[in-house]
């Protein structure tokens, strides 16, 4: 295949001069002596009109063009033209059609237009294919992109913590088990604590890796596996690690806003609010009072379940910050407030219309505080399988706070998606592993 091939993404640059092109078509209309293709090719969602008119066409295949259907991979020769009525402003006239595989007639049926979820699912890897539903992958791309410049910029370094764990970093019950040779191991629910081990060796560090939770959660927003960008930062107490965060959702969010309006425009999100600095911050405390006068009455102590936790940032109608989370809600590693030792300096991002999509904090350093509190989960952790984890709070332990992304949440949330397994190539959900 030829290596100066012309990407539709890079058109401009090739006004009046013949090019070559490949990509699929994605439309074609028959008209007498005249077929028109418009052709995707990956490099953007905008498709390019082709016009292939017999009498101009080099290559003797006219009519097995004009027999071609949705989604058979073609190259072309033509000549790029201006033209204002074609959806993207130009045309190729085509002098050679290479046929380089055909489709058929089943294609569409594949995922007629009213398909339930499930045969979407079943037929993700064509569904894919497309202006569309390629532009999300697209965004969760850029979104990758843009948080990486961020963690770069700020001098953080990337690191790969292994996914096969020997103990669990959230809770008990979400916990995949696997069989590994003659023992039992997990994946992993969070890099969090490796990378806590990391800040030792390059004192920022991040992290772009897949996490598992076996949660039964049939919701618009849970995943079984999901992407999770994860940072830890040395010497980083908790009003630094709230500032930083702010200026993270910032930065990708600016850069998007920028770069990609195009994309936020197929999905009518171009009135996508970059939020500013301070984000407003909410105490579990406030919240409980707040979402009482709401009519959602939540004991102290207990969670804030997805339905008033939404309810709640409703009234704010911009991401907010839900902090100091109970120390009986929070994993053992977060750190004690100093001024109230009942709570932690925990924050939740939680995004309007969404939920949660951070989780961050400052993690604890006293040794004994996280034995105390290890012994109290039901069931107790054993400290012998943190082994490791424990000596960093016993040679040279240093103020530290990171947080967790769910980059299918925070993808969704910019897209406005109505389901999270919009927002991954191949969603794991509680029933499906395919494709
Ligand atoms: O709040 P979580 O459980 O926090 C942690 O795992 C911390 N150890 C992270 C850290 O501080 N390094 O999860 C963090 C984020 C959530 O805010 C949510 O966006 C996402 O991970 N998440 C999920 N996304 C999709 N499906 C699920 N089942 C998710 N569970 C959590």
């Amino acid at each position: 295949m030829k290596s100066n091939l012309v990407k539709i993404s890079e058109l401009g640059k090739h006004l009046d001069k013949d090019i070559t092109l490949a990509g699929w078509v994605w439309q074609i209309r028959k008209q007498g002596k005249l077929v028109f293709i418009d052709l995707f090719d990956g490099s953007t969602y905008k498709t390019l009109q082709t016009t292939v008119k017999k009498n101009k066409l080099e290559s003797n295949n006219f009519d097995a063009i004009a027999k071609l259907y949705r989604g058979a991979s073609i190259q072309i020769f033509g000549t790029l033209k201006e033209d204002q009525r074609a959806p993207y402003g130009y045309e190729v006239l085509a002098k050679k059609v290479d046929i380089i595989h055909p489709s058929s007639e089943e294609y569409d049926q594949l995922v007629p237009p009213d398909a339930g979820p499930d045969v979407k699912l079943s037929k993700r890897h064509i569904l894919i294919r497309g202006p569309k539903t390629s532009s999300i992958l697209r965004m969760r791309s850029r979104v990758l992109q843009y948080s990486r410049e961020f963690f770069f910029s700020r001098g953080a370094e990337e690191v790969s913590p292994p996914t096969i764990v020997e103990a669990q970093a959230e809770g008990g019950a979400e916990l995949f088990e696997i069989q590994y040779f003659d023992r039992k191991a997990y994946l992993t629910q969070s890099s969090q604590l490796y990378l806590e081990t990391a800040i030792f060796a390059l004192r920022d560090v991040f992290c772009v890796l897949p996490s598992y939770r076996a949660e039964k959660s049939r919701t618009r927003r849970h995943l079984t596996e999901y992407t999770h960008v994860e940072g830890e930062y040395a010497f980083m107490d908790y009003e630094g690690l709230i500032d930083y965060l702010e200026d993270y959702i910032i930065h990708v969010l600016t850069r998007i806003k920028e770069n990609d309006k195009d994309l936020l425009a197929l999905f009518d999100r171009e009135d996508l609010q970059v939020p500013s600095k301070p984000f407003p911050r909410v105490t579990y405390d406030e919240a409980l009072k707040m979402l009482d006068e709401m009519g959602h009455h939540i004991e102290y102590g207990e969670d804030i379940s997805d339905a008033p936790e939404r309810a709640l940032v409703e009234k704010f109608g911009v991401p907010i910050i839900l902090e100091k989370f109970p120390k009986t809600l929070k994993p053992f590693y977060h750190k004690i407030n100093e001024e109230n030792p009942e709570v932690t300096n925990s924050a939740d991002f939680i995004f309007p219309g969404l939920g949660e999509v951070i989780g961050s904090g400052e993690r604890e350093t006293d040794l004994d505080s996280m034995l105390e509190r290890m012994a109290k989960m039901d069931p107790p952790l054993n400290p012998n399988d943190y082994y490791w984890y424990m000596d960093l709070r016993k040679y040279g332990s240093v103020p530290h706070s990171g947080f967790g992304l769910g980059l299918e949440r925070f993808v969704q949330w910019i897209l406005g998606l109505d389901h999270i397994r919009e927002a991954c190539l191949y969603p794991r959900l509680v029933n499906r592993v395919s494709p």
